[in-house]
């Protein structure tokens, strides 16, 4: 299939790429690079043997996305593009509710102007709020997320939905990541935070590489085995290969699909910290703090379903998404700016 990649310059989008080239598609990436680099691209490029189609442009951009589809025949679209930092969203909710439910409705528009109606939407576990279930399945009650991004992700699964019932030729795919760590094992991709990581393990990467002094835990009084949080960290490679799972669930024309991609296995913050020293052989030194706004103690999934129905399951475990992780920094220090 020829498959049109909203944001795939981006951390998941870029391994995404590999994968599907792997299986013999071919792609088209449409990107404003408002939170990656190109070079992430021109290093794809360099790992598949072949140069990446890419128009820079904004998906907001009715007039330049017509042309995309004017000139490539699209078979369907992998929706990365949006914004995703929790904190801040909730400091600036008006940029985040604007650009990613607007990005998506002009996304969606143009899509059925041109008769593509195939969509693999990126979603997250923060759909279900503080899970009702553990194990998390995908007949969890969705539940109240407690920030603007969350909530993006939330109400653009329904519009989905709602786009989908009213017209059974659509055939949507929402796929609910939980915790995406890791890199691609050759070193040359991988997350590229800007400023200060939000997330756990970049912040253990750069504290290992001294970037940082020390990893804050958020609170150790929760209610898991070691009092600290408990996710479900799943390797970016086997992220980005349930994408290439999920467009059998397209071509089967499903109408809806919804899949929860993770690991099953749920780590706490300082079970990752163990993991990483141990695969890495380095230290990483951290304080407790008090818990962060908005954390829940528990999250992680049955992800059942999607092997049951896609044949996809997680290779790598914690130990391998550690290395690659740290892989990535060390040989990349400044991200893709050297
Ligand atoms: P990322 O920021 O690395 O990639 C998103 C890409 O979208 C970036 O390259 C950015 O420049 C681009 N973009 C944003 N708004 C755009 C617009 N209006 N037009 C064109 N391009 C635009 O993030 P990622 O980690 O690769 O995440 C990809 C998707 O998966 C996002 O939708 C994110 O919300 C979702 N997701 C991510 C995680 C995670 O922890 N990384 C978890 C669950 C869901
Ligand atoms: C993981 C654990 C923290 C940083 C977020 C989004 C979610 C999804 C994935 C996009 C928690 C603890 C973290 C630190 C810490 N993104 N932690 N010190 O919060 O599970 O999920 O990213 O969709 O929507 O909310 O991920 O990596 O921030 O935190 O102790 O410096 O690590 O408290 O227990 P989270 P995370």
């Amino acid at each position: 299939m020829n498959i049109l990649l909203t944001g795939g310059a981006g951390f998941i989008g870029s391994h995404t790429i590999i994968e599907l080239d792997k299986k013999g598609h071919s792609v088209v990436v449409v990107d404003n690079l408002v939170n990656s680099n190109p070079e992430a691209l021109r290093r794809v490029g360099e790992l598949i043997g072949k140069e990446i189609p890419f128009i820079k442009a904004d998906v907001r951009d009715r007039a330049a996305m017509d042309k995309v589809f004017d000139e490539n025949k699209i078979d369907a679209v992998i929706h990365f593009a949006g914004l995703k930092a929790v904190g801040e969203s909730c400091a600036k909710p008006l940029e985040y509710y604007e650009n990613n439910m607007n990005a998506t409705f002009v996304l969606l528009d143009v899509m059925r102007n041109h008769g593509c109606k195939n969509i693999i939407f990126s979603s997250s576990a923060t759909v279900y709020g503080d899970p009702a279930i553990i194990p998390i399945t995908e007949d969890c009650p969705k539940g109240h997320c407690t920030n603007p991004y969350g909530q993006t992700k939330s109400m653009l699964e329904e519009v989905l939905m709602d786009v989908q019932k009213a017209d059974p030729e659509w055939n949507v795919v929402l796929l609910r990541y939980f915790n995406p760590i890791g890199a691609h094992k050759s070193g040359r991709i991988g997350e590229n935070p800007n400023g200060i990581p939000n997330n756990l393990m970049p912040y253990i990467t750069q504290t290992a590489v001294g970037m940082r002094k020390e990893l804050g835990v958020f609170g150790n009084d929760y209610d898991t085995p070691d009092g600290t949080g408990v996710r479900d960290y799943i390797h970016v490679v086997d992220l980005a290969s349930a994408h290439v799972a999920a467009l059998q669930a397209i071509s089967r024309k499903e109408g809806l699909a919804i899949y929860n991609i993770g690991t099953g296995h749920g780590y706490s913050v300082l079970d990752v910290v163990k993991a990483f020293e141990k695969a890495n052989g380095v230290a990483v030194p951290y304080v407790i703090k008090p818990r962060r706004p908005g954390d829940i103690a528990t999250c992680y999934c049955n992800p059942a379903k999607a092997k049951a129905e896609l044949g996809w399951e997680a290779q790598y475990g914690i130990e391998d998404m550690c290395r690659d992780s740290w892989n990535w920094q060390k040989n990349n220090p400044k991200g893709y700016e050297e």
